[in-house]
């Protein structure tokens, strides 16, 4: 979503469609460095957008995930595939693309705000343990990698973690925590979380997405130094996350 109060001082926004090959263009014009997001289920529709980059020859900073395994020939589900497909298009279009794979973003939570708002349950498909990170860390990591004047940074994936590796069970602890509210997370199976997802709207190749994510993700239950190598800081907790959002749960 777009941040309602508009762009800082000094900033200019331009604001189109990933897909429009002529809206990139004109957003890539006295750009050098670009940090790019591909939040589409196919990497198909990027390969126009690849062209221009390649045209505009920026810095490209290209955030993916670490459930990505380099080993597989396919990877664990859809959303996992499309960032081991973005990173192959990016490389092989000769783009150096700096990568940062993302483990599970905090932000995530805010998709339990509804139902915390109605009770002290939050239920969902379970979900593998992560490092859960603080996307406030990812951010500064992808600034610090933006404006690296010469590039002391190789080119291997970056792998941004936050500092524990956390169940939803946990979560929903530590947010219960900060909101000084005893809550507790409940498991759904497949189907009621694909007819509830459905229900409310969401798109059915999402919902099948997200189903072959909590199913078919495995573990990722290391934690790394790689934020604070970026910003000079220790990525922060969930538990700290939570405090600073607890507004957004009431
Ligand atoms: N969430 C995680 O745990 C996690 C972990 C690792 C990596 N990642 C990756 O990080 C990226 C962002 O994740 P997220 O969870 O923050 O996703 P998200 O909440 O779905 O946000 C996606 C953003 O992309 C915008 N967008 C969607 N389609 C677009 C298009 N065709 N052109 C321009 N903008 C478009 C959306 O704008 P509107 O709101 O206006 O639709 C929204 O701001 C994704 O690529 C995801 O796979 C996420």
């Amino acid at each position: 979503m777009r941040d309602q109060t508009g762009p800082r001082p000094g900033v200019e926004w331009a604001v189109g469609d990933l897909t429009d090959a002529a809206a990139v263009r004109a957003a890539l014009v006295g750009i050098d460095a670009v940090f790019l997001i591909w939040p589409l289920l196919d990497s198909a529709p990027a390969h126009d957008l690849v062209t221009e980059l390649v045209a505009a020859a920026p810095r490209v900073v290209y955030l993916s995930s670490t459930a990505i395994d380099d080993e597989a020939a396919r990877q664990s589900d859809p959303i996992v595939q499309v960032h081991a497909d973005m990173e192959a298009l990016l490389r092989n279009a000769g783009l150096r693309p700096l990568v940062l794979r993302s483990d599970t973003l905090a932000s995530n939570a805010r998709g339990w705000a509804p139902q915390l708002r109605a009770g002290d349950v939050v239920s969902g498909p379970d979900m593998a343990r992560t490092a859960v990170v603080d996307e406030r860390d990812v951010a500064d990591a992808a600034v610090a990698v933006l404006l690296a004047q010469h590039n002391p940074l190789d080119y291997e994936p970056h792998l941004l973690t936050g500092p524990e590796v956390l169940s939803r069970t946990d979560q929903v602890a530590l947010l219960g925590a900060a909101l000084r509210r005893r809550l507790r997370f409940q498991a759904v199976t497949a189907d009621v979380a694909r007819s509830r997802m459905l229900t409310d709207g969401r798109p059915e190749r999402l919902v099948e997405a997200l189903i072959a994510a909590s199913m078919r993700r495995p573990e990722s239950n290391h934690t790394t130094d790689h934020i604070e190598r970026l910003t000079g800081r220790p990525a922060g907790t969930f538990a700290r996350w939570a405090v600073d959002h607890a507004a957004e749960f009431s």
